[in-house]
């Protein structure tokens, strides 16, 4: 099935189950607005308790905050958000639609890509078990075309955005014939900045309100509390403060469900430490956050770093964790070394001294900071698509399965009567009480104990328990593992400790260690 059509199926699967509706959605929907259901809720919030526990509970040097989304309005301006938190639009004048220049362009590199990837498999296709792919990359006289081609055109783009040069980012557009996908035409508008912060108005208009903006990113929230929890938390080198809450970004292009959204979730984290150190923190940052994608088990090869060639003028390293969705590798998180841009800046727009003493140095200066961020829908949109599943059985039957890693997953046990008589739903309703104190239970009842098995295949339940006849007097139930579907007869009363073991989220965070 191609990739694409792969992708159709969870956004309607994600639907269809309670993990995501679109926002609005009997008035039409709102673009690239979302809402999580009563599924999506709990994967979701699974998702925050694994970031935040691995930051908070596993550092001791780590501290998290819940700052406001409304912000004082100088705080954009010293970080630079007002003036250059933007992105080039160009229209097309033929089917009147809007488009981000660079994502325009950045398609046309990946459509280079494409035809690369095409060629090596004609090639394997063709050559069999002789096909040598680093050879064929090297010596063949089309794969080396494109190759030249999509680099000229990243360099010529690179160069192009770094100097947010927009009447060559227009003539890229041309020179690469890169049409409207609605009209087909190339009659495009020069391209021009668009800035992407909301803002509204704080007070009445009649004793003067103030335009303040809904926060593009958290990390101002800590930039700006710094001196209060280092203070109060009597906080010392190196130490981080961590934060999760939304951010809105006003992006023209809606694409890609919730990969881009105008209202989304951040998980951040900002690391203080000493100027002259960030490189090597910022390493060992890399390591600790990649380390936490692998340990969901979905495979070192589903993951890259993407190193930046070109920076931003107050950083000195910034590399992204970019994980294999179905429409190619994508950032899921950014690691950025930030040097003192924040801290500084904001001690000359507030007038107040941002800084550190060090006890040991007997000096004071200006920390660097390290900055983890994530979005927690991209995190969990690359969770369902690696999830997401379509299996044939033996016998030709099919199932939908969600192999969501068990500590992630919204239920942890479903409860099944075999029959809803003789006894067997109170016993399931006793089971489940106990059960429900220690994780997320479902109890269900209704339909054939097959199809029951399947619907919570499909929200990704790791296990189910039956309840049977027997169940009334050897005090037993079958427990059918989601994966391998395989059913074993257990105790009740192992039945606790033995799923406790695989769902919590415990076991993921020790693999951390
Ligand atoms: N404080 C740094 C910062 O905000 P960013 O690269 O702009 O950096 C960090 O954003 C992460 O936030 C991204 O890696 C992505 O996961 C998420 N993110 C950014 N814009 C988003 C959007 N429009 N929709 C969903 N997630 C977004």
């Amino acid at each position: 099935m191609a990739q694409e059509d792969v992708f159709k199926k969870i956004v309607s699967h994600c639907k269809e189950y309670g993990f995501v509706f679109p926002s609005s959605d009997i008035y039409d929907g709102l673009g690239a607005v979302y809402d999580y259901g009563q599924n999506g809720v709990e994967l979701k919030n699974n998702i925050k308790q694994y970031w935040w526990q691995s930051m908070v509970l596993l550092h001791e040097n780590i501290v998290g905050i819940d700052s406001a989304v409304f912000m004082h309005p100088t705080i954009w301006k010293a970080s630079g958000h007002v003036d250059a938190f933007n992105d080039p639009l160009i229209d097309n004048r033929d089917s009147k639609k809007r488009y981000r220049a660079d994502v325009l362009i950045e398609d046309q590199i990946a459509r280079y890509e494409e035809k690369i990837e095409k060629e090596i498999a004609k090639a394997r296709k063709r050559f069999k078990e002789n096909f040598d792919e680093s050879q064929y990359r090297a010596t063949s006289p089309r794969v080396l075309d494109l190759v030249q081609k999509r680099d000229a055109l990243h360099n010529r783009y690179s160069e192009a955005m770094n100097a947010m040069n927009l009447e060559e980012l227009k003539q890229i557009i041309l020179d690469e014939e890169i049409v409207c996908p609605i009209s087909g035409t190339r009659n495009w508008t020069d391209v021009r900045q668009f800035n992407l912060m909301f803002k509204t108005e704080v007070g009445s208009t009649a004793d003067g309100a103030s335009t303040i903006y809904l926060r593009p990113e958290t990390a101002q929230g800590i930039f700006v509390n710094y001196l209060n929890v280092q203070k109060t938390g009597r906080m010392k080198i190196p130490f981080g403060i961590a934060q999760i809450g939304k951010a809105f970004r006003n992006e023209i292009v809606a694409r890609q469900f919730i990969f881009r959204m105008r209202e989304f979730e951040q998980m951040e984290m900002q690391f203080f430490v000493k100027p002259g150190t960030e490189l090597q923190w910022f390493e060992q940052w890399k390591q600790i956050r990649m380390a936490w994608h692998q340990a969901l088990g979905f495979g070192a090869e589903n993951y890259r770093f993407h190193d930046h060639e070109k920076l931003a003028h107050y950083a000195n390293a910034a590399s992204d964790v970019e994980f294999r969705m179905p429409f190619g590798f994508k950032e899921v998180e950014g690691i950025h070394s930030r040097t003192d841009f924040d801290l500084s800046q904001h001690a000359k727009y507030s007038g107040r001294k941002i800084e550190y003493f060090d006890p040991e140095s007997n000096e004071s200066y200006t920390p660097y900071v390290i900055e983890t961020s994530i979005g927690v829908d991209r995190m969990f949109l690359s969770i369902m698509c690696h999830s997401y599943c379509e299996e044939t059985l033996e016998g030709g039957e099919s199932r939908v399965v969600l192999r969501l890693p068990a500590a992630l997953a919204p239920t942890k046990l479903a409860v099944m009567p075999l029959v809803r008589k003789d006894g067997l739903p109170e016993k399931a309703r006793e089971i489940m009480d106990e059960l429900k104190f220690h994780f997320n239970c479902k109890y269900d009842e209704k339909d054939s104990i097959g199809k029951r098995y399947r619907r919570q295949d499909a929200v990704g339940t790791p296990y189910c328990i039956t309840i049977d006849h027997d169940t009334l007097s050897d005090n037993c139930v079958t427990l059918r593992d989601r994966d391998t579907m395989q059913q074993q007869r257990v105790a009740i009363a192992d039945l606790r400790s033995l799923i406790e073991n695989k769902v919590s989220l415990t076991s993921l965070l020790k693999k951390l260690k």
